[in-house]
């Protein structure tokens, strides 16, 4: 049976929706999963981590193979094969400023608050810009409202979180979007069934 590291987010419903659709019936079984962390449904073993864990368990081998988005992959820098990207929860990584003024220190590095300190630092140097990062765990967008950092760097999907903490994108740094990855070892050890899963939720079988 094929180990599977699934993201708890709000990812998860998109993802159990593609694979019901797709003929593997997986739903079901994850909205009656209450706080378990392992279950077995469409003849899978799924483990429910945090997104920014999905790709460690992968890299690992733990899990043969994982659905994560392209910003955790990066931000673990995971060495794992991306065989197939989702249909759905697309999204721009962006530098974000608050509304009005830009502000910024002349000559001085950017201070950007993010959850993706690795990948921050990394899009702002191949930008050829300095940049101080401060680590967030989350509802990053307050920093800048607030002033703890000048900027932040996050993912915007719908617009409306910025809309609604008077933000705006002032960069897209990156396109994002999850996928299905998979360990390299057992990309070669167990080809057929991992082909197999990658077909199915391609839509090709
Ligand atoms: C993500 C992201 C933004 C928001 C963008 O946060 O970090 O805050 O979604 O989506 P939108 O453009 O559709 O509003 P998430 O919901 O994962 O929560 P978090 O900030 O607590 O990590």
């Amino acid at each position: 049976m094929l180990t599977i590291a699934l993201p708890k987010s709000r990812l998860l419903d998109r993802v159990a929706e593609l694979a019901d659709a797709r003929g593997l019936a997986i739903g079901a079984a994850l909205r009656a999963a209450g706080r378990a962390l392992v279950i077995e449904a469409g003849g899978l073993r799924l483990l429910l981590l945090k997104d920014a864990d999905v790709p460690v368990y992968v890299e690992q081998g733990i899990a043969a193979c994982g659905i994560a988005g392209l910003d955790q992959v990066l931000e673990r820098d995971a060495d794992v094969l991306r065989l197939l990207r989702l249909p759905f929860g697309h999204c721009r990584l962006c530098l974000i400023a608050p509304d009005g003024e830009p502000r910024g220190r002349d000559g001085g590095p950017l201070v950007i608050a993010s959850k993706y300190p690795v990948l921050a630092a990394r899009l702002a140097a191949e930008r050829g810009r300095q940049a101080q990062v401060i680590p967030l765990a989350g509802s990053v967008e307050l920093a800048a409202r607030l002033g703890l950092a000048d900027y932040v760097v996050d993912l915007v999907e719908t617009g409306r979180t910025l809309r609604e903490n008077g933000l705006h994108p002032v960069e897209e740094w990156l396109r994002v979007a999850p996928y299905l990855i998979a360990n390299r070892a057992a990309f070669f050890m167990r080809r057929d069934e991992i082909r197999a899963l990658r077909r199915t939720l391609g839509g090709e079988s």
